[in-house]
C-alpha cells in the first residue's frame, strides 16, 4: 500500500494549495481527485465565468464604440467560439496546476476517495479498480455543488444550473434566473449582454443581499437600465414545463415564462460517500465538516478546508485554509482569521467589499467616520468611460483605523486589495491619505475616500460645516 505523510482529498484551489504547501515543507504528498484538478473555481466557476465576462466586456465596448469615435459595422457574436476560448483558458490553467503538482513530486491519483479508517483511504477509479493508501495526515477538500430543490426538477436541459449554463449548445432567447445572488447576477450580466432576455426571481427583498443595501439598490437600477427584469420577495410555488418553455408560478399568482431557467440558490456540500460517519468525523447541522481554527476536525490527524467546512465559499478563503492546515500538519502553527476577507463580484460594474459595513461596525460598538468618493469625479474613470459607481471607506472614529470598504465601479475587485492590506495591518485613513497614489489611476479613488473620512477629499465640493 502506498504511504504518504499527507493525502489531500479534492484538487480544487483549497486542496492543491494545501498539497503544494505541505510538499514545500518536505512532506510526501498525494492529491486524490475524481475529475480534473482545479475544482469548481477553475472548471465550472470563477475562471470560466471570467473568461466569458471578458467576451461580453469586449462586446459591451464595441456597442459603445461610437462614443469613443470609432465606427464599426454590423457586430455578430459567436457563442461557440466564446465557449472554445473559455475552454482553452480553463485547459491552460488546469494543466498548469497539474504541472505544478508534478514539479513538487505530488502524486495525482484519479479516483473517488472514501475514508476506511483515520489513516486509510479507499480509492475507486473510473475503470472500476479499487486501491487503498495510507496517510499520516488527511486533508478533506471536496468542495460543493449547485443546490437542488426537488420541486424545481432540474433536468439539465430546460431547467439548468450554472454548470450547464457554461456549456450551452445554443443561447436561449430568454432565461429565468432563480436566485439573485452572486452566481445569478454574474450570469445575468453575461447573458443579458448577449441579448438573452433575463428575468431574475429572488426570494428575499433585494438581489445581492450579502452586500451593502445601497449597492444592491444601485445594481438593481443598473440591471433595470439593461433590460433585466427583477422580481424580489418572490417565492416560486411551481415550475411548469412544456415544449420549448418553462414557467415559474409565483406565490402572488403571477407567472413568468422563458425558454430555459437557471437555478442559482446556493450550494450543497460534497460530504456524502466520504466515509465521515465510519471514522466519526463530526458534522454540523448543514452537513458541514466541523473544524477548529487550525482547520482540524475532531479526529486529530484529519483536517478539512474549503466549501466543505461551510464557512465562506470563496476560492481565496479555501486557499488560505489550505495553507493553515498544511502549516499545522508540518509543525508551523497557524490559525484561520475570517475578519478581513475581500469579496469580489464580477458584475458590470464590479462590486467588491472587505471588512465591516458602517452598519455592522456600529452594531459592533464602533463609532465610525465614513469616507465616500464617486468615480464620476475621477479623471481616469471618466477617460475610460467607466464612471458609474462609488467607493466607501469605514474608519474607527477613535483610532482612525480602517474597518471596511465597499466599492462598486471599474476594477473594484482589484482596488479592494489595497484596503484589505490596510485593514489587515491596522493602517489608518490618514496613513492611506498620506500615501502618494499615482495619477491618473483608479486607485486615486481610494486616496480620495480616505481623505473624505476627515472631510478633506480634494475633488469633492466643500461640505457645509467644513
Ligand atoms: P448565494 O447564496 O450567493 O445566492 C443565492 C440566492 O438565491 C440568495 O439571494 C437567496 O435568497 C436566493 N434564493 C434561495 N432560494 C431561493 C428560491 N427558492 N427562490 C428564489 N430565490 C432563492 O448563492 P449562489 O449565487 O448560488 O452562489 C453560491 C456560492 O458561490 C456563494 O457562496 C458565493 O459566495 C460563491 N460564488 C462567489 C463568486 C464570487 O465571489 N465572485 C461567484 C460565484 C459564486
Amino acid at each position: 500500500m502506498a504511504k504518504y505523510d499527507v493525502a489531500v482529498v479534492g484538487g480544487g484551489p483549497g486542496g492543491y494549495t494545501a498539497a503544494i504547501r505541505a510538499a514545500q515543507a518536505g512532506a510526501g504528498v498525494c492529491v486524490v481527485e475524481m475529475d480534473r484538478v482545479g475544482g469548481t473555481c477553475l472548471n465550472r466557476g470563477c475562471i470560466p465565468t471570467k473568461a466569458l465576462l471578458s467576451c461580453t466586456g469586449v462586446l459591451a465596448n464595441i456597442k459603445r464604440a461610437e462614443e469613443f469615435g470609432i465606427r464599426v459595422g454590423e457586430v455578430k457574436t459567436d457563442w461557440a467560439k466564446m465557449l472554445k476560448r473559455k475552454n482553452q483558458v480553463v485547459e491552460k490553467l488546469v494543466s498548469g496546476v497539474e504541472f505544478l503538482l508534478k514539479s513538487y513530486a505530488i502524486d495525482l491519483i484519479n479516483g473517488k476517495a472514501s475514508l476506511i479508517d483515520k489513516n486509510t483511504i479507499a480509492i475507486e477509479t473510473s475503470n472500476g479498480g479499487d486501491n487503498e493508501l495510507y496517510a499520516s495526515h488527511i486533508i478533506l477538500a471536496t468542495g460543493s455543488r449547485p443546490a437542488y430543490i426537488p420541486a424545481f426538477d432540474i433536468d439539465g436541459k430546460q431547467v439548468i444550473t450554472s454548470n450547464e449554463a457554461l456549456d450551452l449548445a445554443e443561447l436561449p432567447e430568454s432565461l429565468i434566473i432563480i436566485g439573485g445572488g452572486v452566481i445569478g447576477c454574474e450570469f445575468a450580466c453575461i447573458f443579458a449582454e448577449l441579448g438573452v432576455k433575463i428575468t431574475i426571481i429572488e426570494a428575499l427583498d433585494r438581489i445581492l443581499n450579502t452586500e451593502d443595501r445601497q449597492i444592491s439598490q444601485r445594481m438593481r437600477g443598473v440591471f433595470r437600465k439593461r433590460g433585466i427584469t427583477i422580481h424580489t420577495n418572490a417565492r416560486i410555488t411551481k415550475i411548469k414545463k412544456s415544449a420549448g418553455e418553462v414557467t415559474a408560478v409565483l406565490e402572488s399568482g403571477e407567472e413568468v415564462s422563458a425558454q430555459q431557467a437557471m437555478v442559482s440558490i446556493g450550494r450543497a456540500l460534497n460530504t456524502q460517500g466520504l466515509g465521515l460517519e465510519k471514522v466519526g468525523v463530526e458534522q454540523g447541522a448543514r452537513g458541514e465538516i466541523v473544524v477548529n481554527e487550525r482547520m482540524q476536525t475532531n479526529i486529530n490527524n484529519i483536517y478539512a478546508i474549503g466549501d466543505v467546512v461551510g464557512k465562506i465559499m470563496l476560492a481565496h478563503v479555501a486557499a488560505r485554509q489550505g495553507i493553515v492546515a498544511a502549516g499545522n500538519i508540518m509543525g508551523k502553527p497557524d490559525v484561520m482569521d475570517y475578519s478581513v476577507v475581500p469579496g469580489a463580484i464580477f458584475t458590470h460594474p464590479e462590486i467588491a467589499s472587505v471588512g465591516l459595513t458602517a452598519d455592522k461596525a456600529k452594531e459592533g460598538g464602533y463609532e465610525v467616520n465614513i469616507g465616500n468618493f464617486s468615480f464620476m469625479a475621477l479623471g481616469k474613470a471618466l477617460a475610460m468611460g467607466e464612471a458609474e459607481g462609488t467607493i466607501r471607506l469605514v474608519a474607527d472614529a477613535a483610532s482612525d483605523k480602517l474597518l471596511g470598504a465597499q466599492i462598486m465601479g471599474p476594477h473594484a475587485t482589484d482596488l479592494i486589495a489595497e484596503v484589505a492590506l490596510a485593514i489587515n495591518n491596522g493602517i489608518t485613513a490618514r496613513d492611506v491619505a498620506h500615501t502618494i497614489h499615482a495619477h491618473p489611476t483608479l486607485a486615486e479613488a481610494v486616496f480620495e475616500a480616505a481623505e473624505d473620512v476627515h472631510g478633506q477629499a480634494i475633488h469633492v465640493a466643500r461640505k457645509k460645516g467644513h
